[in-house]
């Protein structure tokens, strides 16, 4: 593709349907509520907020920014927008960190689609807890079955991919979200009026602020940057393909708003279940695997119900991953004049490579660490906790301090016709906070906040 012909998302409900297609995956349904039930709960939930409001937001609304006026992908949008300068390895760094995430996401996605045949098989019925944990581990920990669902699920991903922007992703993130939103408040009301739910929602929405560690914040922090897919360069490639009449601060709203929503909902829908069936909420990420089944059994219709869930979290799962490879594709097409598919043959070669590991070391590998984790933990806490905030710090920076401001305006305002009453205090979000806040965070769970003095 080249600059003047690239494609452009087609309608207005099209570019945020594909922004929160990306937003809006396992990061909310699986991610959030492990995150949450293993960080304490309500205070969780306070930090996160904040990190949406305070980081999330304005950081979205720079990756925008930066891509439709850079017209190109994660790091040629830097290089169009800095020229000579080094500012590109933040996109390069962002092709890097796709590819990461890929490598643990993908083991994931595969689960939905183990989940989606046992729903048919309606596997779930008449099991309790302690068996359904059993069948979650004896498959999560096998060797050549998750592997077969991982391959599947990247074959899937890069067919869309290969389909092009305007095609596969937007028509698929169209009708899809709504039915996931639906299924997640039914599954709620269901959770919330099992015996004893109510302590759930206590878990959830009492915070106890004795919780609070440094590593409450980090991980509260990173659960922001990964649930609204920012940090590396995912909002840059998608915000050059928005047209240039869409307003881009409208559009940071909806998208967060959304994900927001699904994150707090699947909440709703797990914690009352896990206090009513007495599973431990810092189970980790079996969380979701465990406990839904158990709430399908408890539900009329639950077969139906069941099948409708897992189809949709795998079709969630899947507009994340379509987005996570292409930013690697449209890095390597438009700065290596790759042509698509062959790009897409190796990335999707060198995710299954990832995948493999990061499956195997949930299993017969789970003694190879590095750093004290496996891959999988490894690619997840490297990608969510330290390159995608690091990645949101610098793209803050590049925008706050560096991009010229009257431009800036002239891309939110489009011309004149968009409200921008929020600019001063969006860029000094950008300067100040973000930078100061996420170092901070960093810092201080490094423990260097202490060796330094502070
Ligand atoms: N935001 C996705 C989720 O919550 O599942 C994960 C993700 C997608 C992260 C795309 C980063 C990204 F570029």
């Amino acid at each position: 593709m080249t600059i003047n012909d690239r494609i452009n998302f087609g309608s207005k409900l099209g570019v945020v349907a594909a922004a929160a297609g990306s937003a809006v995956g396992l990061g909310n349904i699986w991610r959030f509520p492990y995150e949450l039930g293993q960080n304490g709960g309500g205070a969780f939930l306070i930090i996160y907020l904040l990190c949406v409001i305070l980081l999330g937001m304005p950081i979205m609304l720079s990756e925008f920014i930066i891509g439709r006026t850079g017209q190109a992908n994660a790091a040629g949008s830097f290089k169009k927008l800095a020229p000579g300068q080094k500012w590109w390895i933040v996109g390069l760094m962002g092709v890097f960190t796709s590819f990461l995430i890929m490598g643990f996401y993908v083991v994931v996605s595969g689960w939905t689609l183990e989940y989606i045949v046992q729903a048919v098989s309606n596997q779930f019925i008449n099991k309790d807890t302690a068996t359904l944990s059993r069948v979650f581990a004896d498959f999560s920990t096998g060797t050549l079955r998750p592997i077969i669902w991982i391959t599947v699920f990247m074959i899937i991903t890069a067919t869309i991919v290969l389909a092009g922007v305007q095609k596969g992703i937007e028509r698929s993130s169209k009708f899809l979200m709504p039915l996931l939103l639906i299924i997640i408040i039914a599954l709620g009301i269901r959770a919330v009026t099992l015996p004893g739910g109510i302590d759930g929602l206590r878990f959830l929405f009492k915070p106890d602020f004795g919780k609070i560690t440094s590593e409450v914040v980090l991980s509260a922090m990173g659960q922001a940057f990964f649930s609204l897919s920012l940090g590396m360069g995912c909002m840059i490639t998608y915000g050059s393909y928005i047209s240039k009449k869409t307003n881009l601060s409208k559009t940071v709203v909806q998208v967060t708003m959304l994900d927001t929503v699904i994150a707090i909902l699947a909440a709703i829908a797990i914690f009352p279940a896990v206090f009513s069936l007495g599973i431990n909420p810092a189970q980790g990420p079996e969380l979701v695997f465990i406990t839904l089944p158990n709430v399908f059994a408890h539900m009329p219709g639950g077969y139906v119900w069941a099948i409708l869930f897992f189809v949709l979290l795998c079709v969630a799962a899947l507009t994340s991953t379509i987005s996570l490879l292409e930013v690697i594709v449209a890095y390597f097409v438009e700065e290596y004049k790759f042509h698509r598919i062959t790009i897409i043959l190796l990335a999707t070669a060198g995710i299954l490579f990832l995948g493999v590991l990061s499956s195997l070391s949930l299993g017969v590998w789970k003694d190879v660490q590095i750093f004290g984790m496996g891959f999988f933990s490894l690619f997840d806490s490297l990608t969510s906790k330290i390159l995608m905030p690091v990645g949101g710090l610098l793209i803050a920076v590049f925008t706050g301090w560096k991009l010229n401001k009257d431009s800036m305006l002239e891309e939110l305002s489009g011309g004149g016709q968009f409200k921008t009453n929020f600019f001063k205090f969006y860029i000094f979000l950008l300067r100040f906070v973000a930078p100061v806040a996420i170092s901070l965070i960093i810092l201080n769970q490094l423990g260097l906040s202490q060796w330094l003095g502070f």
